[in-house]
């Protein structure tokens, strides 16, 4: 019999006191007619460049264009880029939309993410220009601040794509402050929202002074006028969701704990079952956007049949962080691939499952998909 209720994997944690605060700062922004490029747009940037430890932020309507503009901004016209494979299409497609060629590499099944040696390899079959990594789950990988140091060694430009590891940290400083730039995105599943909208980080005034002429419609560093330097677009955030990001902002901190407390309990069962998961005990802050757990090999049911189950079992799985790699997808066919293919995406990106993490859970709550995983896996035996 199905268990009544069960855990769902998003949750929009905005309280009614943080509603009241919305309300009065949309008066407040429709009072004053400055809808663009405002104080709320400053007071967010501001914030959120303090909070990641940047010298700069510069906001924008998505991560998708977060990405394209720091792309654009690193030139990578008919340039190659090497990106993770098992990405969201948002990450491939800013490459191309920037006109640069995506070189796709493939990952580790402890990581889910690609290795420096990875990296290496595919600079060394060809010159890159540089490269843009994903923090997946909002895990950074062991090797990162190698794979950082490699990029400057080679004269490569190095972008993380953020846009799951908003307060993730490790001991080199917080995602989005650890290479040339940081893409964040604030679509509405993320760790914390704008409704919609994405964020650049960056220590470099020239990247972020293209940014801010790149998002408004290349009208140079000035805010209005008519004179346009630059082939940009209409990239802004608006004043409102900029109110939304300061309000979320100052609490991402304690939804990110309450997160990570979640995964902890949820997967230290995992551990007890024998089932492996992708591990954050190197890092020193986890977002917790998504705990990835492999579906054993000698388990012969489809990962849909899994999340069926899991669901009659009490905790409903949401979108896996990717279950079909990027190369993979039809929009990308004309993208070329490795020799070889990419065989451990290939493999383990289909055979995974994400169990709800979100920080509206309680920890009974994370007992309770603990309890839904047993249910359906029983122990697997260490090593799977
Ligand atoms: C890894 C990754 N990069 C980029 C994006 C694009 O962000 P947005 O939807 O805000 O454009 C997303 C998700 O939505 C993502 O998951």
């Amino acid at each position: 019999m199905a268990v009544d209720n069960p855990v769902p994997p998003f949750y929009l944690d905005i309280t009614a006191e943080e509603r009241e605060k919305i309300h009065e700062a949309v008066e407040s922004v429709l009072t004053s007619g400055r809808l663009i490029l405002g104080p709320q747009t400053d007071a967010f940037e501001s914030a959120f460049a303090e909070y990641v430890g940047t010298t700069h932020a510069v906001s924008v309507n998505s991560g998708t264009s977060a990405l394209e503009i720091i792309l654009r901004a690193k030139g990578v016209e008919g340039r190659r880029v090497a990106v993770p494979t098992n990405t969201n299409f948002a990450t491939v497609a800013a490459i191309l939309h920037a006109g640069g060629q995506p070189v796709f590499v493939d990952m580790t099944e402890a990581t889910f993410m690609p290795t420096v040696a990875m990296l290496a390899q595919a600079h060394e079959r060809e010159p890159l220009a540089g490269a843009v990594w994903v923090h997946i789950g909002g895990l950074v990988a062991p090797d990162f601040a190698e794979a950082v140091a490699y990029c400057r060694e080679q004269g490569l430009f190095m972008i993380e794509d953020a846009a799951h590891a908003h307060g993730s940290a490790t001991s080199h400083g917080k995602a989005g402050a650890l290479a040339d730039a940081g893409a964040f995105s604030f679509f509405p599943t993320k760790v914390m929202t704008t409704l919609e909208g994405g964020m650049i980080t960056t220590d470099d005034a020239a990247i972020a002074d293209k940014a801010r002429s790149l998002r408004n419609q290349g009208k140079g560093s000035a805010t209005f006028g008519n004179r346009h330097v630059d082939l940009g677009n209409s990239w802004r955030l608006n004043e409102i969701s900029a109110a939304i990001g300061v309000i979320q902002l100052r609490k991402l901190d304690a939804m990110v704990a309450r997160r990570t407390r979640v995964a902890s309990i949820v997967c230290e069962r995992l551990e007890r079952l024998g089932l492996g998961w992708c591990r954050f005990d190197h890092m020193t802050a986890f977002s917790g956007y998504k705990v990835i757990v492999r579906i054993p090999e000698s388990d012969a049911r489809t990962a849909d049949d899994l999340k069926a189950a899991c669901r009659e079992a009490g905790a409903i799985i949401g979108g896996g962080v990717y279950d079909a790699p990027c190369h993979l997808q039809p929009v990308f066919e004309h993208v070329p691939h490795p020799p070889g293919g990419l065989p451990v995406a290939e493999r383990w990106c289909p055979r995974h499952l994400c169990p709800p993490i979100t920080s509206g859970m309680t920890e009974a709550d994370a007992e309770r998909v603990a309890d839904a995983f047993e249910a359906v896996f029983g122990a697997v035996g260490a090593g799977s």
